[in-house]
């Protein structure tokens, strides 16, 4: 982290997990943990438990996310969310892009930028996921498909908007899976996107980024982490549904 030039972040990605009642359990558990926290504190959570997570969260220093948002505002498009509809509900964050949605859902490069776009029109701030396979990475190919993923997601976004946008490096081999990136290995790619948005925008613009690592973040390896200087916050799955495990990295995070 470099907190003197941008904001560290902490945001869970409680994918499909809690209903409404239960989720209304964890933040309760939640708030006292993070109260304290010297770092930007999101959660992002199914569509169904977002109007409890605003209501409960009203008044703390935890903002609320979503996991996924459609990129037309309005139509027949039987299931899906629009920006609109978040942002009408106090919702602050999406995250876009995230492997899962790659993977299992046919997010392409070309709809993560759509959803970028259309989200920013609408006052959402964005994280951005991007990383690569395990293939990938034994190919060689990190450095330039994060690259790649990069400048596609970002197209038509200005100088200015980018300042609503964190990335979130995740290495889709590292996700769900109890193996985590070395903190070198997260470093090193961590500091490639920063290139990236230096010759895309500018040097200012770059530092001024929040770039993530997520992929089994846990309280145990977030200072180690959380260390290296082009890391600033993490995108947690696992280890947000549990609060005192969720309050130790936000703490790692506020030293
Ligand atoms: P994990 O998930 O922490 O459970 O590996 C991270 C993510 O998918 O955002």
């Amino acid at each position: 982290m470099n907190k003197a030039k941008r904001q560290a972040v902490i945001a869970g990605n409680w994918k499909m997990n809690k209903t409404a009642a239960e989720a209304a359990e964890l933040i309760n558990e939640l708030i006292p943990e993070v109260s304290g926290a010297d770092c930007g504190v999101v959660i992002c959570t199914p569509f169904t438990d977002l109007p409890v997570a605003v209501s409960k969260t009203a008044g703390t220093n935890i903002k609320v996310g979503a996991q996924n948002v459609h990129f037309e505002k309005s139509g027949a498009f039987t299931g899906e969310i629009s920006a609109d509809m978040l942002t009408e509900l106090g919702v602050e964050y999406v995250v876009i892009g995230h492997s899962e949605r790659r993977q299992y859902f046919g997010e392409t490069d070309v709809t993560v930028n759509k959803r970028v776009t259309a989200a920013l029109a609408a006052g959402l701030k964005v994280i951005l996921c991007v990383g690569e396979s395990k293939t990938e990475r034994e190919q060689g190919i990190t450095a330039e498909l994060v690259a790649l993923q990069t400048k596609i997601a970002l197209i038509g976004v200005s100088e200015a908007d980018l300042a609503n946008v964190i990335i979130a490096y995740e290495p889709v081999w590292a996700i769900g899976t109890g193996l985590t990136a070395t903190a070198e290995q997260a470093e090193d790619v961590c500091k490639g996107i920063r290139e990236v948005i230096a010759s895309l925008y500018s040097n200012s613009a770059a530092e001024a980024l929040t770039i993530q690592y997520g992929g089994s973040m846990n309280a145990k390896n977030a200072d180690e982490l959380l260390a290296m200087p082009n890391i600033d916050g993490g995108l947690i799955g696992g280890a947000s549904l549990k609060a005192p495990d969720f309050g130790a990295i936000v703490k790692a995070a506020s030293k």
